[in-house]
């Protein structure tokens, strides 16, 4: 990888600031002072930005809103995958999706290389809570709140107590569920006889979707915000 593109990846300095450094000589690749951004670099590389070694980073961990039309998953033979929305800074890292949501749901997406938080995030166990937003073609009432509340029975799985909050617009609800199945929000709506027509994942585990990315945009979760997950990197939690 480039080496400015190398560097911004492993902190919080932008592709210019990087560039600048690079210009004015503070950068060494391998003891060797590089003035070239475009310089060709891997996670062998010793680097040192003003005389401090770069630390690399084993694991990133990245804030996607997912558009529709994008399997999430790193590879499919038909259709567009989420990490193609990933730029080539991340490539080395090697991300992949945490969990899924269908083809045609927009929203949160976390992507990640560390195998140790998929496993926290998707354990059944760990009961991480997920907010989504939908829109049903016929109107929710109490009777549906209920229902959620009290579980569903299908028949490869029983979905626990789930929360159906409705919006002053009865077409529009809030749904949290604590397991993360094939189809779920759309099967249980399917269950109380309602079709989802669209439909968004607005948080995980009390992470928020930022309001800030546009469809397909992405940034990386914040210190503040895997603490919330009740996550440390290393697979302490
Ligand atoms: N439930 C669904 O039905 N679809 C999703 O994408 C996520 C949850």
């Amino acid at each position: 990888m480039r080496l400015d593109k190398y560097i911004s990846s492993c902190g919080s300095l932008s592709r210019s600031e990087v560039k600048k450094l690079i210009k004015q000589g503070l950068v060494t690749v391998n003891g060797a002072v590089c003035k070239k951004a475009e310089e060709h670099v891997d996670g062998d590389s010793v680097i040192e930005v003003s005389g401090e070694k770069l630390i690399y980073r084993e694991f990133v961990y990245i804030m996607l809103n997912k558009p529709q039309g994008y399997v999430s998953a790193v590879y499919d033979k038909n259709y567009p995958v989420v990490t193609e929305l990933i730029g080539e800074e991340y490539a080395h890292f090697g991300v992949f999706p945490v969990g899924r949501l269908d083809i045609d749901t927009e929203g949160l997406l976390i992507l990640t290389n560390d195998g140790a938080f998929t496993h926290e995030m998707t354990s059944p166990k760990k009961n991480i809570y997920k907010r989504y937003f939908a829109v049903v073609d016929r109107p929710m009432d109490e009777k549906d709140i209920a229902e959620f509340a009290a579980g569903m029975e299908f028949k490869d799985f029983t979905a626990k107590s789930a929360r159906l909050e409705i919006t002053d617009n009865p077409y529009e609800v809030y749904i949290e569920i604590a397991e993360g199945k094939f189809h779920q929000v759309k099967r249980m709506c399917e269950r109380t006889g309602k079709t989802v027509t669209y439909l968004k994942r607005v948080a995980v585990g009390g992470v928020q979707l930022d309001k800030k990315l546009s469809l397909g945009e992405y940034r990386e979760l914040t210190e503040a915000e895997m603490e919330i997950l009740g996550y440390k990197t290393g697979g302490d939690s």
